[in-house]
């Protein structure tokens, strides 16, 4: 598999993407669902550039977030972004694998995750995980969106006045959308599990009451309620991870034989005129793009070796 960060999901597009699928607005009920309180010791696992985590902890105080992911680009970045924004928390994080943690047994008070076990083809051996390194009445959670396949996302009923670059646009970009699929497709990415499942995962390892909470919101451009400011940088960043992406997919020799250079220019000129077009009207109200969805919350708590054991019994003799 081709490297995350520089294929598949960048920095901004990760950041993009989080202004929306991270409601602000239900942050308290999601740190109250996962029980987080003061002196808690909290890993994230799959942490990307740590966007999850300190959306946690805006609303925390007192907790010693660690993060952890494989992508040593995006630890790097969390690192970065994550300075001046420890809010009364501190942070730390660690490139390593999620099947192979680099921790102690029981280390961590609560495991989380966001859009991990969708990602990750051992899921199973990364939630073995995520148990061995919770204490013993710990709690693991997960929050994923509710499918990916569901996830309502449009590119938007453009007014005719965007006409003049819309059609050429949507043209270039099926190009690019197969391009993609040939070179870095989808599924080598999101080789998972579906959130679906992900209550029958946490059952079978044995995590006590499970529970799944929905969690979600519409994001568009055309919601007068979202800030102006806001919409600026969801705008700008989509033209900045776009076209990232599309400079990284073209380095690599196959791609050569889907698009011309002539082709992949015309292509940035005209992320330039969406990016343009969409920030003159970004008062409008009348772009109609809209994207994310509802997601799930799931916890489990851990059971110690003795409890478990105990469950074993008892489910034999009933
Ligand atoms: C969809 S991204 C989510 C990033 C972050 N949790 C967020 O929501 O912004 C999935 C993340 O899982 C990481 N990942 C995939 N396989 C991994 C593994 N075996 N060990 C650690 N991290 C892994 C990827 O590098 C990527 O950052």
């Amino acid at each position: 598999m081709k490297k995350w960060s520089r294929f598949f999901q960048n920095e901004e597009y990760l950041e993009k993407t989080r202004m929306y699928i991270l409601n602000e607005d239900m942050r308290g009920y999601v740190t109250e669902k996962i029980g987080l309180t003061v002196g808690m010791k909290v890993l994230d696992v799959g942490c990307g550039t740590g966007e999850f985590t300190r959306y946690l902890a805006r609303q925390t105080n007192g907790i010693s977030y660690t993060g952890l992911d494989n992508d040593p680009d995006f630890i790097a970045a969390a690192k970065k972004r994550s300075q001046g924004a420890e809010n009364g928390n501190s942070f730390e994080f660690v490139t390593g694998d999620a099947a192979a943690m680099p921790f102690e047994d029981g280390c961590f008070d609560v495991v989380v995750s966001h859009t991990f076990f969708n990602s990750m083809p051992l899921y199973r051996k990364a939630l073995q995980e995520m148990k061995r390194v919770c204490r013993d009445g710990g709690i693991i959670a997960s929050m994923t969106a509710t499918d990916i396949e569901h996830i309502p996302l449009s590119h938007g009923i453009y007014p005719r006045d965007s006409e003049y670059w819309k059609k050429d646009y949507d043209v270039l970009l099926n190009k690019v959308v197969a391009m993609y699929e040939k070179v870095v497709p989808m599924n080598d990415y999101l080789q998972g599990i579906p959130t679906a499942y992900i209550p029958n995962l946490f059952e079978e390892e044995k995590l006590r009451s499970v529970s799944a909470y929905p969690v979600g919101r519409f994001f568009s451009l055309s919601n007068s309620a979202v800030p102006a400011e806001k919409k600026r940088r969801f705008i700008e960043l989509e033209y900045i991870s776009d076209r990232k992406r599309l400079e990284c997919v073209y380095e690599e020799d196959e791609a050569k034989a889907f698009m011309t250079e002539e082709e992949i220019q015309a292509f940035y000129a005209l992320l330039e005129k969406k990016r343009d077009y969409l920030l003159r009207h970004l008062e409008d109200n009348r772009i109609w793009q809209w994207e994310g969805g509802t997601s799930l919350l799931i916890t489990g708590q851990k059971a110690s070796a003795d409890e478990e054991f105990m469950s074993a019994i008892m489910n034999m003799i009933k």
